[in-house]
C-alpha cells in the first residue's frame, strides 16, 4: 500500500472565531499563532477498495469516536461541487494518528488532527490522480478541507501568523480557507513564546459546535463581529510595527470577550476556573511590577496561554515554575512557541 504522512501543529487564536454560518463559514475574521511543539502526526496507508473503508488508530489504539468523525467528514465531501473528491468513494484508508501532547489535559486537538488529516488527503489526491499541485494551491486546498473538518483547523496548515475570514482590510483573506500573514512580521513576534498553563483537564461543559451556536441569537452578536474586524485591523498594525502595548491590550480583550460572550449567552456558560482568574490577576500584577511584556489568551476553556517574547523567556519561565505552576492542575504546563507550520514526514 502507498503511504502519506504529515505533522501539523495546533494553533492559538489571538482574534477569536466565535460564531459560524453555512458550511463552517466564520461570522468574523480570526488570526492565530501556529504553535511548534503541540502537534499531531498522521500517517495514512491507502489502496483502492469497494466503498469507503477506514481503520483508525489513535496512539496505537482503535478509537470509534474519532473514527466516526472522520467518516462523517469524508462522506460530507461528496456534497462538494464537481467530482474532485470522487476518489474518496472507493478507497481503503488505514489511518494512524498520535499527538505530541497528552490527550487528556484539555488542549484541543481538533485543529492539529484535522489539519494533518486534510494535508494527508491532499497528498493522496496527488498520488491517485498523478498530479503535482504547486505549493500555494496545495496548502490552500488543505486549508479549505481542514476548515470543513473543524473550522479553526484551517489556520494550522501555515506557520507563523495566519488569518482566516473575509475582512475589508485584507483583499486576499477568505471565509473558505486561511492565508499566511501577508505582511512582514516585526521580529519581536517571530519566535514568540506560548506557555500553556493547564488549570483543569476536565472535559468542557460545552462543545465547540454548541458554543458557536450560542452566537446565533446572541444579543451582542453584531457588535462582536464588528469588534473582531476592528481588533484585527489594530492587531495587524501592532504585529507589523512591534507595538507590544497594543498587542497586549487587544489579545487580552479578545480572550475576555470570548468568555464574556459565553457568560451572557442563553444558556450561559462559565468556562473559566477560579485559578484561571487568579493567574490573570497575577499576570497583570507581574506586568505592572516588572514592566515585562507578558499577556494571556484563553481558548474556550479554563487553561491559560501565556504569551511573551523570546528575549524574556528565562525570567518568565522561572516565574511560571516558582509561582504560576501552583495554580495549575498537578503543576502541569507546556512550553511552546510560534512555529513553522505543517511538515510532510
Ligand atoms: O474550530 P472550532 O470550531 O473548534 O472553534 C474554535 C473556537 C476558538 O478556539 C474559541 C477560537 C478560535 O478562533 O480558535
Amino acid at each position: 500500500m502507498k503511504k502519506v504522512a504529515w505533522r501539523s501543529p495546533s494553533n492559538i487564536a489571538l482574534i477569536k472565531y466565535w460564531g459560524k454560518h453555512g458550511v463552517q463559514l466564520p461570522q468574523n475574521p480570526s488570526l492565530s499563532f501556529t504553535l511548534q511543539s503541540s502537534f499531531t502526526e498522521t500517517q495514512i496507508a491507502f489502496a483502492e477498495a469497494k466503498g469507503l473503508q477506514i481503520d483508525f488508530h489513535f496512539e496505537g489504539k482503535e478509537n470509534e469516536k474519532f473514527k466516526q468523525k472522520i467518516v462523517n467528514f469524508i462522506k460530507s465531501l461528496e456534497n462538494q461541487d464537481s467530482n474532485k473528491y470522487e476518489f474518496l468513494k472507493n478507497i481503503y484508508l488505514k489511518i494512524d494518528s498520535t499527538n505530541s501532547f497528552p490527550h487528556s489535559v484539555g488542549i484541543a486537538s481538533s485543529a492539529s488532527s484535522m489539519s494533518a488529516l486534510a494535508l494527508c488527503l491532499c497528498s493522496i489526491e496527488q498520488e491517485i490522480k498523478g498530479l503535482t499541485f504547486d505549493s500555494a494551491s496545495f496548502f490552500r486546498q488543505a486549508s479549505f478541507l481542514a476548515r470543513l473538518a473543524s473550522g479553526s483547523a484551517c489556520r494550522s496548515v501555515y506557520g507563523g501568523v495566519t488569518v482566516w475570514g473575509e475582512t475589508p482590510i485584507l483583499t486576499d483573506a477568505s471565509d473558505e480557507y486561511a492565508i499566511p500573514f501577508p505582511f512582514d512580521l516585526h521580529p519581536v513576534f517571530q519566535d514568540f513564546r506560548d506557555s500553556i498553563l493547564i488549570v483543569s483537564s476536565s472535559e468542557k461543559s460545552v462543545s465547540s459546535r454548541a458554543g458557536h451556536a450560542l452566537m446565533n441569537h446572541h444579543p451582542f452578536a453584531e457588535v462582536r463581529y464588528q469588534q473582531a474586524n476592528t481588533n484585527l485591523a489594530a492587531l495587524i498594525d501592532a504585529l507589523k510595527v512591534g507595538d507590544m502595548e497594543n498587542f497586549i491590550k487587544i489579545v487580552e480583550n479578545e480572550a475576555l470577550t470570548l468568555h464574556g460572550l459565553m457568560m451572557n449567552s442563553e444558556p450561559s456558560f462559565i468556562l473559566m476556573h477560579p485559578n484561571t482568574l487568579k493567574i490573570i490577576e497575577k499576570i497583570r500584577e507581574f506586568r505592572q511590577i516588572t514592566g515585562l511584556s507578558v499577556c494571556f489568551t484563553l481558548d474556550a476553556g479554563p487553561n491559560v496561554h501565556l504569551l511573551y517574547p523570546q528575549k524574556e523567556e528565562w525570567r518568565i519561565r522561572q516565574w511560571i515554575e516558582y509561582e504560576l505552576s501552583a495554580f495549575c492542575e498537578n503543576r502541569y504546563y507546556i512550553h511552546d512557541q510560534v512555529g513553522k507550520g505543517a511538515e510532510q514526514i
